[in-house]
């Protein structure tokens, strides 16, 4: 077990499907075997955009966490909790937007990104902006090493990096800067060939069931350039085969697709029954055990309460420090 301290959230969008899944719990799964980890429930940071709507977010924890345990994450193991229990978080927040310079949010590219994209929203608002600070002490009230994230979240660990640098240059050494492990993030695409995502419309959830898995991997786009079953297909292009080729298969069952695909021997269904099997498989274990936690309806709660406990800790610990360098104790 190595000293360093790792430490990931996840704004709380309810059940979880299969790009979570290979994407960012398959690390989570290995990190904390190897590192004390503290994984948590980002539910202010889903209100950065959900404001206006908030009423879903409670059942979403609960769903998420469920999601999480079902494949493993161990409270045994890490510290699993909720943001908005450790009030910690917003009180370094504030300080943090002391000297959190403007233009280094306004710049930040995710931000540009969405205030562009999103509209359905509208997220010209003081909290949206801040995303990244709140981000910030998330991560540092922890002291964490360590923060995993998808190469989407990379430019917010920049800025979190520099802030860090700033408080320390500003009040002395208090925070070690966290360092990003970037996560390789295998493509898992939706049933529409479009990257897997809740508000696409296209994804498989951990918990549908395995009739519903199957039907969803069977009308899973394909190459569509691949009409008729007498035409040749190139795997290369073929969302099922990039997702779920890549994921389940072996080398002997790729080259068959392969050479199946490219000189259309095998139709898309063959191709596609080749992997259900493994896929239904390899569910079925992180279904069984989410149907038992779902029978104790207290158990989430219970679970995010315990970690709390020792989030605060640590989150008290640090704010001790942070007052004293800042001149307010
Ligand atoms: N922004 C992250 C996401 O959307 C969630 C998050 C909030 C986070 N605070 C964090 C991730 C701190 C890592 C560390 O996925
Ligand atoms: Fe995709 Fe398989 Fe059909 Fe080829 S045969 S296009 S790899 S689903």
């Amino acid at each position: 077990m190595s000293q360093a301290r790792v430490l990931s959230g996840m704004r709380p969008t309810g059940k979880l499907h299969f790009g979570h899944y290979h994407g960012v719990l398959a690390n989570w799964l290995k990190l904390q075997e190897e590192y004390e980890c503290f994984f948590f429930v980002a539910d202010w940071h889903a209100l950065t955009t959900d404001y206006a709507n908030p009423s879903g977010i409670k059942e979403n924890v609960r769903q998420m966490v469920l999601d999480w345990l079902a494949v493993g994450i161990d409270p045994a193991k890490s510290t699993i909790f909720r943001q908005s229990a450790i009030k910690e978080h917003a009180e370094l927040n504030v300080l943090l937007s002391m000297i959190t310079p403007l233009p280094w949010l306004e710049r930040n590219p995710t931000y540009k990104e969405q205030i562009q994209e999103i509209k359905d929203k509208d997220l010209h608002t003081y909290g949206f902006l801040g995303y990244p600070v709140l981000q910030t002490a998330d991560i540092i009230i922890y002291k964490a090493n360590k923060v995993p994230v998808g190469i989407d979240q990379a430019p917010h660990l920049e800025l979190s990096r520099e802030i860090t640098r700033r408080f320390n240059y500003f009040y002395g050494e208090v925070f070690p800067e966290p360092q990003t492990l970037l996560t390789s993030i295998p493509k898992v695409l939706g049933t529409d060939g479009r990257k897997m995502s809740k508000s696409y419309n296209n994804a498989i959830f951990l918990s549908d069931t395995p009739e519903e898995i199957e039907k969803k991997i069977l009308y899973m786009m394909t190459d569509t350039a691949r009409k008729r079953r007498t035409d040749a297909g190139s795997p290369d292009v073929c969302p099922f085969f990039l997702t779920f080729h890549n994921l389940y298969s072996d080398e002997k069952t790729i080259e068959w697709v392969r050479e199946g695909c490219t000189k259309a021997l095998i139709g898309c269904t063959e191709c596609k029954k080749s992997v259900i099997p493994k896929v239904l498989a390899n569910i079925e274990p992180i279904q069984k055990r989410r149907k038992e936690l779902e029978k104790d309806p207290e158990l989430v709660w219970s679970i995010l309460k315990q970690g709390a406990v020792k989030a605060s800790e640590v989150a008290n610990q640090t704010m001790k420090q942070v007052r004293a360098a800042m001149g307010l104790e």
